[in-house]
């Protein structure tokens, strides 16, 4: 029987002081909702392995003015300066490995910190996506170590983070919070703190339905990418322009969502997600052709552009100087992760041509990018005049029909920059 006299009733305490959080894993989703924590009262201490992402996240606190009714923030390195507190949010990577398969390390080393510190009665609930079955599987294995019993010495549950990077309008309070627990109390005891730092909780009735309905999102995403994205080179074959079409579509008031063209979908969610729910739907005897094929059309995005743009030059791109603007995995945010035009420019650097790359958004060199000779803007100035210009990724602000003029061809698989009386612009 769960023992919910265990759970703290904080619908009873004042708005500060509302009990201790520790936010595991400090990136792009642990960071704004640690933030959010504190904004909503909790005293939230940060962990991180990676001691630049404590650097980075400190920094972007400092950047934001504190809530009023804000409590303590912090961040550490050290799992020993954790306190022992009440709700732990798990907020680590969870990619896949070199052969392509769901990669949970960082969740289950994540849950052991936590295992260490929790005290009895508290929560611990999985921000990180992950395939259904993860939470009643690995998460209460960890916690259940050594006698404990979920639902009863402590509390689980899971809410995938379904943050928009790049989108400063809806932060973690703004998106409705799916939240699915293996019992009652959990459910409740989680509820408790959701409610808290999020306008709109969504309570599903199995933590199975919450993984899944993440994986559906970003399933649902990929696939009608890989559709759109194919369906371009069709339209273009038929001399159609897509983003005409997908505008006309689009005024259908009912049964239709807009895609629109580009390189491939890249980030570190879109084209990973779905291979979480691919490699349970196999286990279970039930794998979908259609997600494999829409994860296949969304690997060969960026080889089909870059036989498209060897093909403008006469089969070979040896010594071409071909410039990639924008790098990174979509517009507006720095992130470099799973980005198609990082896959194009290597590509284009084994097919032997002299490729390079200006990214206003990108300020350092980092990883991803080494090796290959940076722009200092679209003209090539600081590398040798382009040849040839590929829109890689369309930032806001970007002088697109500017773009046109700084080479004799320009490759644009988005349908976005405009064809001049030269036909310099190829769709891509
Ligand atoms: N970034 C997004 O837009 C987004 C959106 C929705 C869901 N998600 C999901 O949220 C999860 C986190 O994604 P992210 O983008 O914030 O990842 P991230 O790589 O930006 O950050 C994760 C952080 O966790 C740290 N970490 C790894 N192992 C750790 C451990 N054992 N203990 C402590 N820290 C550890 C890493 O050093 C890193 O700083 C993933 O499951 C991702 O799929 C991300």
């Amino acid at each position: 029987m769960p023992d919910t006299a265990l759970l703290p009733d904080l619908a009873l305490l004042p708005a500060a002081g509302l009990g201790r959080v520790v936010v595991v894993g400090l990136g792009y989703v642990g960071r704004p909702l640690a933030l959010e924590a504190a904004a909503s009262g909790f005293d939230v201490t940060g962990f991180d392995l990676d001691p630049m992402a404590v650097v980075a996240a400190e920094a972007a606190w400092r950047a934001t003015p504190p809530a009023p009714g804000a409590a303590r923030l912090a961040a550490t390195v050290d799992p020993g300066c954790l306190p022992a507190a009440e709700t732990w949010l798990i907020c680590v990577p969870t990619p896949l490995d070199a052969d392509g398969r769901p990669d949970l390390s960082a969740v289950a080393a994540a849950l052991a910190t936590c295992r260490a510190q929790i005290p009895r009665g508290g929560l611990a609930c999985l921000v990180s996506t992950c395939q259904p079955g993860a939470t009643n599987g690995l998460c209460r294995r960890v916690l259940e170590r050594d006698g404990w019993q979920v639902g009863r010495d402590v509390f689980l549950a899971v809410s995938p983070e379904r943050e928009n990077p790049g989108d400063a309008a809806l932060g973690p309070r703004r998106i409705p919070r799916l939240l699915g627990a293996p019992d009652d109390a959990s459910l409740l005891r989680a509820r408790r703190f959701w409610d808290r730092v999020t306008d709109r909780v969504v309570p599903v009735a199995s933590p199975e339905i919450a993984e899944c309905a993440k994986l559906l999102e970003n399933t649902y995403r990929l696939v009608n990418i890989a559709l759109i994205d194919e369906l371009h080179r069709s339209f273009a074959a038929l001399g159609v322009p897509t983003r005409a079409v997908v505008a006309a579509a689009s005024t259908k008031p009912f049964g239709f969502a807009p895609f629109w063209p580009g390189l491939g979908a890249g980030g570190h969610c879109i084209p990973v997600d779905p291979a979480y729910l691919q490699m349970e739907a196999r286990r279970a005897g039930a794998p979908s052709a259609l997600l494999d094929a829409a994860l296949a059309a969304n690997r060969a995005r960026p080889g089909r552009a870059l036989a498209a743009i060897a093909g403008a030059f006469g089969g070979s791109l040896a010594g071409r100087r071909i410039l990639v603007a924008g790098v990174t995995y979509k517009p507006d945010v720095a992130d470099l992760r799973g980005a198609a035009p990082v896959a194009l420019l290597h590509g284009l650097r084994a097919c032997g041509a002299e490729a390079a790359w200006w990214d206003p958004l990108v300020e350092e060199c980092p990883g991803e990018l080494a090796g290959l000779p940076r722009a200092d803007d679209p003209s090539g100035q600081g590398w040798a005049a382009p040849e040839a210009i590929v829109l890689g990724t369309p930032h806001r602000g970007l002088d697109l029909a500017g773009l046109a003029r700084l080479a004799p061809m320009v490759f644009d698989p988005f349908g976005l920059v405009p064809p001049d009386a030269e036909g310099r612009v190829r769709v891509l």
